[in-house]
């Protein structure tokens, strides 16, 4: 008898529900994504089959937090389910105070307002959307410090996260440290691809903002990924648990920004947190004209029920395991069509190199926006673009020409099935083989704000 050598490994959980999904021609298609202004983020979800848009809020809950949701408390003030979530943040994460919010933007509107002035310098490990934004409108300069490596889709480097302590000591020395209210540190940095901070990283930039007087803002969306990253890879760290790395990480930090709609589980949620008492209580005053009373911050009870069993189930080994593990799967799947993706692959998704994916394409003509359109029509997936659309404008109006110029495949969490991600892979290399075929794109409505939620675009001839 044959020994067996491989085993598998599974999810670790079942299905108990399913939600039906309507199957679409390419005719169909066709259509939809002319009418959506060749924006993925236009087309009604009914049209799509798989959709890999986000991970944000498309997570499945599980049968515990559905249940949580029965107990939530809806009292306008002093709701019981305030207390659970502070106490599980506490618990969790080690942060003092806790003001929740309806999601992540609009804890960063309310740290913005509060942390930055007029001129300020905001350095970051890479910018996202909504963050930088918010720093923008507060009269702040978003200045990057992500390492080098992280522009580059090639570089192997394992912690592509990393902040460049150097790039950050030369904005310290050109406008003083009085100039930087803090530095936004985000875990598993989304525009990277999903790429790690390392711990190391961390404890140097605990100690070089301890010396300059700067406060660290820790991004933590997707903490318990990048977590699994330092247990993966990082020296000391292969017998910590993800609530041990996790626990950790943060307090190297001084507060945080929270989308609970990624790591946590959830659909809608977020929070901010703090270790100052000072800054906790201009929050939970601001809090109340943006969001609602500080108890419930724009949530019901039952969604922060929901926030506190989540964080509780995203630290577990094994569910963070077979998450980043299915990306894996489909990031391998894509490298034997060769598909030219952002390496090493991340936690939240896969990003495809667009500009290398198609080569004849300037980056005027939007070719991850292309790209994106592209797959939904071969097979109904529905991906984002994260290029020169996404980056937008500067506060000068000039347009940021961002180095990466990518679409995401992002994976929700506890939804799809490896099948899927077969389907997926297959999608995008039909497409890869008739890449040289695909013509560019032109901007025919831009928008104010984050244009790439709204832009519509036309096929170039
Ligand atoms: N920070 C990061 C790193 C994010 O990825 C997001 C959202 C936010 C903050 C804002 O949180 O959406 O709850 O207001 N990212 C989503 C995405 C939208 O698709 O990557 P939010």
């Amino acid at each position: 008898m044959k020994t067996i050598k491989k085993r598998s490994w599974a999810e670790p959980y079942k299905m108990k529900m399913v939600e039906l999904l309507k199957m679409t021609t390419e005719k169909q298609r066709l259509k939809a994504i002319k009418d959506a202004g060749y924006n993925t983020f236009l087309l009604p979800s009914a049209d799509v089959y798989i959709d890999l848009l986000t991970d944000s809020g498309t997570n499945s809950m599980s049968d515990r937090q559905w249940s949580a949701f029965m107990t939530g408390d809806e009292a306008y003030a002093g709701s019981k389910s305030y207390y659970i979530l502070e106490e599980t943040i506490q618990k969790y994460y080690g942060y003092k105070y806790v003001v929740p919010t309806h999601q992540g933007r609009a804890a960063e509107n309310i740290l913005s307002q509060i942390l930055i002035k007029k001129g300020d310098i905001v350095p970051g490990n890479m910018y996202f959307t909504t963050t930088r934004l918010h720093q923008e409108l507060a009269g702040g300069i978003f200045a990057d410090v992500i390492i080098d490596e992280a522009h580059d889709p090639l570089s192997e480097h394992p912690f592509k996260g990393n902040v460049d302590i150097a790039k950050l000591d030369k904005l310290v020395k050109k406008h003083g440290a009085k100039k930087i209210p803090y530095v936004c540190v985000a875990t598993n940095v989304n525009m990277a691809g999903g790429q790690p901070v390392s711990m190391e990283n961390l404890k140097e930039l605990r100690a070089y903002t301890k010396k300059h007087g700067i406060r660290i803002i820790h991004d933590m969306t997707r903490v318990a990924e990048n977590a699994f990253f330092i247990q993966q890879r990082e020296k000391g760290y292969a017998k910590k648990t993800i609530a041990q790395i996790v626990k950790e990480i943060c307090s190297y930090t001084d507060g945080a920004t929270m989308s609970a709609k990624k790591d946590a589980l959830v659909n809608i949620g977020g929070f901010m947190a703090i270790n100052d008492w000072d800054v906790f209580e201009e929050a939970r005053n601001l809090v109340v004209v943006y969001e609602g009373l500080h108890t419930y911050g724009g949530l019901a009870g039952r969604d922060m029920e929901a926030v506190a069993v989540g964080i509780v189930e995203s630290l577990n080994d094994d569910h963070q395991k077979a998450r980043v593990g299915q990306v894996e799967y489909l990031g391998h799947k894509m490298m034997e069509y060769n598909i030219p993706i952002v390496k090493p692959i991340g936690g939240h998704g896969i990003f495809v190199d667009a500009k290398a994916f198609l080569p004849h394409l300037t980056q005027d003509q939007f070719p991850a926006q292309t790209l994106a359109a592209e797959l939904y029509v071969d097979s109904g997936v529905r991906t984002m673009e994260r290029g020169i659309v996404s980056a937008g404008r500067k506060p000068n109006g000039e347009n940021y020409y961002p180095k990466l110029e990518l679409v995401r495949f992002t994976i929700p969490r506890r939804v799809y099935t490896q099948a899927h991600m077969d389907v997926i892979a297959e999608s995008a290399a039909a497409v890869y083989e008739r890449r040289k075929s695909i013509k560019g794109l032109k901007m025919v409505y831009e928008p104010k704000y984050l244009r790439f939620f709204q832009a519509r675009f036309e096929k170039l001839k």
